[in-house]
């Protein structure tokens, strides 16, 4: 087991792309106050996120969603847990001068957390207020979001990368698809809804594999490919509420190979690293179909899997504060007058560790 027994009372902030997120979370991991100001509708005319909004409308909303947040907690915090990347670097900014400067006005103890590392621990969290799941020391999980898709081995809290998509992540390529639909931003929800209503045979689309890394993936020919139909058929002026059959069956049949990529090297990750549960987190894992073709693959295989509640799988900061309970509690503190935003992860913080036994993956 990686998690200490007690943990610090947390305030969470998140800030790194479009969604300002604050988080309170007990010592034992309840979430207390999941506060979120989601900024879709500011970027939706753009088809995708405008780094300088996002930044403003961080600043707007961040002082009252952390006075919301400190209101529902039972008890005042003990430590202040922040996104520092990788994200927007201006938006990842706004955060963690805040962090900071809350924690040095009220001399609490700072942690920076990696956004990814708390995906991965967004599966153990409960949002009917139940504490944190303690993780198990062999994790097979899946972030598959709208900037990353990869495979790790959590191993007694650390990180390895195992594969990764070698273009789009998989998040991405559902926005992409839906923008060329011109269905609305982000293009994941809605394709889902009307993945529903299709038939997923009705379009043959490619599900390339990458020779010698059969861990990694693709999504770019796929998108591509799918694109293609969309203009060959003349799909672009399609609007959300009726939709031609068409259309169903195209997102139908994207939706089930998108799942297939990120699906495919599952079983022969099992078979290697012997997890004791399978986890996917990341927006994408909020999919429908994704959900419960890992949730069947595991059955078939006999390994548990564990999804995150839907309403933790896009961007929040109660993953943050959990993921920054575990960092603090292994011994991780950050400077509030030094602490800066990394847009890649340049840096490792303690519990992120980028092995991989897969030639060629940075
Ligand atoms: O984790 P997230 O909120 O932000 C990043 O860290 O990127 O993920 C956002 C991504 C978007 O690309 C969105 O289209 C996708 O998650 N997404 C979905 C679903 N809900 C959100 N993709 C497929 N099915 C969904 N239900
Ligand atoms: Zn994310």
């Amino acid at each position: 087991m990686t998690d200490a027994p007690s943990l610090l009372r947390t305030l969470a902030i998140e800030t790194s792309c479009d969604e300002t997120a604050v988080a309170v979370l007990d010592g034992e991991g309840r979430v207390e106050a999941n506060e979120l100001a989601s900024q879709i509708m500011t970027h939706a005319p753009y088809g995708g996120v405008v780094p300088e909004l996002a930044s403003r409308e961080h600043l707007k909303a961040l002082p009252l969603l952390v006075r919301r947040a400190s209101a529902a907690a039972r008890s005042d915090v003990d430590l202040v847990a922040v996104t520092a990347g990788p994200g927007l670097v201006g938006a990842l900014l706004v955060g963690v001068r805040f962090a900071c400067a809350y924690a040095w006005a009220g001399r609490l103890p700072l942690v920076a957390v990696d956004h990814l590392h708390g995906h991965l621990v967004s599966p153990f969290l409960d949002l009917g207020g139940a504490p944190a799941r303690p993780m198990p020391d062999r994790v097979l999980a899946l972030v598959a979001s709208g900037g990353h898709s990869s495979w790790y081995l959590l191993l007694d809290g650390e990180a390895q990368r195992l594969g990764r998509t070698r273009d789009d992540a998989a998040g991405e390529s559902f926005d992409k698809v839906a923008q060329a639909l011109g269905l609305p931003y982000p293009g994941g929800p809605v394709v889902d809804r009307l993945a529903r209503r299709g038939d997923a045979s009705a379009v043959s689309l490619p599900r390339p594999r990458i020779q010698g890394a059969p861990f990694d993936f693709s999504f770019s020919g796929l998108k591509s490919a799918a694109i293609r139909f969309i203009r060959d058929h003349d799909l672009g002026r399609t609007g959300a509420d009726e939709p031609p059959r068409e259309v169903c069956d195209l997102l139908a049949s994207f939706e089930l190979a998108v799942v297939d990529q990120l699906l495919a090297p599952a079983v022969a990750l099992v078979d290697e690293y012997r997890p004791r549960i399978i986890t996917a987190s990341g927006g994408v894992a909020a999919n429908t179909l994704l959900r419960s073709r890992l949730q069947t693959l595991g059955d078939g295989l006999g390994v548990e899997v564990l999804l995150p509640p839907v309403g933790l799988t896009t961007d929040n900061a109660a993953m943050i504060g959990r993921s920054g309970q575990l960092a603090h509690a292994g011994g991780s503190t950050a400077d509030p007058r030094r602490l800066d935003a990394r847009a890649r992860r340049a840096w490792q913080p303690p519990g992120m560790r980028e092995l991989s036994p897969v030639d060629g993956v940075r």
